[in-house]
């Protein structure tokens, strides 16, 4: 019984929707039927597959560190003058971005990137545009807790006797209890909210409910869904999988540069950002990026890593030109031909409308569902 409980856990756990649980199920049961070894297993798993037909497609109640992660992720107590949380800059209703070009922190400092969205990337093996040592949600927390060029939060990460004003606050101090706290630190807080932003995982979106069979698509977002994953616009060489963000070959790198800049004769990028070269040093890795995620793209405008563009419209231009030409001013160059850019930014001739048909796909990967849960929403604003 013992295994039963670790599959179950797996069931629960692991598998996101009511169809993947299915899925994985009747894979299970054949598998054991094909090997005559029908046994008590199989019975329980039967017995899932069943459940799961009458079960709703929630997960269970979040657990006790996440809504104490929850509190922490929408505190401005966690900022140096109290004006700054993480959704401050990660807002819910844009899907945990902020809509501007780049933040600033909590002392005015100006953050050098535009805020990614947080859904759906709890299980990434690295995080942040371009960095490949951050590899897990606890170092990413650390850059805007502590960090000081730019500084974001403002936070000592050696004082924890800030974040001892939860004790004396009633909507901490009942979780806190009983988890049987008494002292917190900023090790415990980070795993708090590391916890939270893990549950950030939608997958409602029209494209989802289609997928499952549940409401049909229109014929521009056919269409456009059709060009997305065609071979003349390569969107799904690099936006491939659930989330639309990692490359559809395995052997194809998570970071790639895309020909957003061009500038002088060591073809850098522009405000001294060149992306994953800033960490290896390896001119080969100039304009480097991670692949961003595409879902919810439509509410999380402007995008890049540097918010450079400002709509769809302007997206797909970059791309249809196989490269963007800035002619002047300090960033002038033509980042069609960067030596790094990857070869499947071709470029190609896309018209008016199969731009627009284009933008509705990408409009079907909204999800903001998820709002109706306050869970989701800010716990200290009446909303
Ligand atoms: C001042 C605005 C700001 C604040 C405050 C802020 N973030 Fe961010 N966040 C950003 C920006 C900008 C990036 C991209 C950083 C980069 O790539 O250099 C980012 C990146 C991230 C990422 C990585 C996303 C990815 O796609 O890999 C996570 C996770 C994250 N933030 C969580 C948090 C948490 C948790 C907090 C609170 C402890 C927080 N952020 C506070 C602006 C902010
Ligand atoms: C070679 C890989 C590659 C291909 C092909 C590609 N992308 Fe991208 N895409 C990226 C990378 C990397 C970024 C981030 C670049 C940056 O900000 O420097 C990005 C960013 C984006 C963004 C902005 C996301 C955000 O959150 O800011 C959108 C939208 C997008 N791509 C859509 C598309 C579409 C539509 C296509 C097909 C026409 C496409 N991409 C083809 C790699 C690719």
């Amino acid at each position: 019984m013992h295994r039963d409980i670790d599959l179950w856990v797996f069931i629960k756990d692991e598998l996101d929707t009511t169809h993947e649980r299915r899925m994985f199920c009747i894979y299970f049961v054949a598998n054991k039927i094909t090997m005559r070894f029908f046994n008590l297993t199989a019975i329980f798993i039967c017995i899932v597959f069943i459940t799961s037909f009458t079960s709703n497609n929630q997960k269970t109640a979040p657990n006790l560190d996440a809504q104490i992660g929850r509190l922490f992720f929408y505190d401005t107590r966690l900022s140096i003058n109290k004006t700054k949380s993480c959704a401050s800059c990660h807002d819910p209703k844009l899907a945990f971005t902020d809509g501007e070009l780049t933040p600033k922190g909590a002392l005015g400092d100006v953050v050098r990137r535009n805020t990614p969205t947080l859904i759906n990337l709890a299980d990434n093996e690295t995080f942040n545009w371009a960095d490949e040592k951050i590899t897990s949600l606890q170092l990413q927390s650390n850059i805007p807790l502590f960090g000081k060029h730019p500084i974001e939060m403002g936070n000592d990460s050696t004082d924890n006797s800030t974040l001892q004003f939860a004790f004396s606050d009633k909507m901490y101090l009942p979780l806190l209890q009983q988890k049987r706290i008494e002292r917190l630190n900023w090790s415990m807080v980070k795993d708090f909210i590391a916890e939270y932003v893990g549950q950030l995982k939608f997958h409602n979106a029209k494209y989802d409910l289609w997928k499952n069979g549940k409401v049909k698509l229109s014929k521009d977002e056919l269409a456009g869904k059709k060009l997305f994953f065609g071979d003349k616009l390569n969107c799904r060489k690099c936006h491939s999988g659930n989330d639309f963000d990692e490359p559809e070959f395995t052997r194809m790198n998570q970071y790639q540069n895309i020909g957003l800049y061009n500038i002088g004769k060591d073809s850098i990028y522009a405000n001294g950002d060149n992306g994953l070269e800033n960490e290896t040093k390896d001119r080969d890795d100039i304009g480097k990026f991670k692949i961003p995620t595409l879902r919810n793209i439509a509410i999380t405008a402007p995008y890049f890593h540097d918010g450079s563009a400002a709509s769809l419209d302007e997206v797909i231009s970059h791309y249809a030109r196989g490269g963007r030409l800035i002619e002047k001013g300090k960033f002038a160059g033509d980042g069609k031909l960067h030596p790094n850019k990857n070869q499947f930014i071709e470029g190609f001739t896309i018209t008016e409308k199969e731009k627009k048909q284009l933008i509705s796909f990408l409009n079907t990967l909204t999800d903001t569902s998820y709002l109706k849960n306050a869970f989701y929403r800010n716990p200290f604003q009446a909303n």
